[in-house]
């Protein structure tokens, strides 16, 4: 058979882009670790604000690390305001009292969905202490561009 030059340059420029594709799916998802988190952890949303688990919603620090228990609802986040420290560890145990919010700490890797039922939990460390702006990335209501926090990250006290 023959085939001519430029068909043949075509054929393996086809053939090297669906490889390329396929190969950015499998880097990301595997390599990278770009997946949905995978434990499925439940709570009934119209009970958030009496269930233990998010009673008392707030930053608890200890020689480890943090951990911040809140929750987003029509339109903002509680608490509103979250201080942690600087180079650490720092798990997010996040749900919804109502409708699917988002959370994403701008400039950051910090990035979930709240969605109602579901506990969302992610670990994250922040190296640069500052101010970031936290919003609601899924869009929830009239009162969506409302929706924004505060994250402080403090610098380890010497
Ligand atoms: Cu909450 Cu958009």
């Amino acid at each position: 058979m023959n085939v001519p030059l430029y068909e043949k340059i075509w054929m393996w420029a086809s053939g090297g882009i669906i490889v390329a594709f396929v190969a950015t799916v499998l880097v990301t998802g595997i390599g990278g670790a770009l997946q949905p988190p995978s434990h499925v952890e439940t709570i009934d949303p119209t009970k958030v604000f009496t269930d233990p688990r998010f009673a008392h919603p707030g930053v608890s620090v200890d020689a480890n690390g943090a951990t911040v228990v809140a929750f987003g609802m029509m339109f903002g986040f509680t608490p509103g305001e979250i201080r942690v420290p600087a180079g650490k560890p720092v798990i997010f145990r996040m749900t919804s009292a109502d409708v699917t919010h988002g959370f994403l700490i701008v400039g950051t890797n910090a990035n979930t969905m709240l969605v109602p039922g579901y506990v969302s939990q992610f670990t994250t460390v922040f190296k640069q202490p500052g101010e970031y702006l936290i919003v609601c990335h899924e869009y929830c209501g009239l009162g969506h561009h409302l929706m924004a926090g505060k994250l402080i990250v403090e610098a380890a006290k010497p």
